[in-house]
């Protein structure tokens, strides 16, 4: 492995850990402060993750980006699995969570929490937690390919 590739790598493993992490972290933030915070708790925590976005969206770009590096003009099947999902997650991400997580913020900063805020919230939610299995399957097959060495492309 060259040098660049294993920088490629190392920023690639960096940037997809941050950008899992993100996501575990504002789901047990969310399930915590419904279940036991008061509204200045939850506005405060659906500020934290509206603004937290700007970590995360530049970390799943940047983990696609080297995701594309690293793998090339090559077709092997855990690759195009690996799009697929990456596909997936950043739609997932634009159309349902970046829209929720911004209403989210302005109805709770208003201390509107009513009907419409749990529709939304149960909505990111379940949109979440798709996320986050899609990030965990694919950082799952990136480690077993990396550990098995590059003989796969
Ligand atoms: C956000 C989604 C992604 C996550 C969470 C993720 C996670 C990982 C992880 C944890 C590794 C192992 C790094 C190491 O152990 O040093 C890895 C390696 C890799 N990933 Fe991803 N990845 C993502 C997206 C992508 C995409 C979109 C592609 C390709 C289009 C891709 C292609 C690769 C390749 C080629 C490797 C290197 C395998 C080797 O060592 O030869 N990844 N990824």
């Amino acid at each position: 492995m060259d040098m660049n590739r294993a920088v490629v790598l190392r920023v690639h493993l960096t940037a997809s850990s941050l950008a899992l992490l993100l996501v575990l972290t504002f789901q047990i933030v969310t399930v915590t402060v419904e279940l036991g915070g008061d509204a200045a708790a939850i506005a405060a925590a659906k500020r934290g993750i509206a603004l937290g976005l700007f970590v995360l969206v530049p970390a799943l770009a940047a983990a696609g980006g080297t995701g594309r590096k690293l793998a090339g003009r090559s077709r092997a099947p855990f690759v195009v699995r690996k799009t697929r999902r990456m596909i997936a997650i950043a739609s997932v991400g634009v159309l349902v969570l970046v829209p929720c997580a911004v209403a989210l913020d302005q109805l709770a900063a208003v201390g509107d929490l009513g009907g419409w805020f749990q529709v939304i919230q149960y909505v990111e939610l379940a949109a979440g937690l798709l996320n986050l299995t899609l990030l965990g399957l694919n950082f799952r097959d990136g480690r077993a390919v990396t550990r098995q060495g590059s003989k796969w492309s």
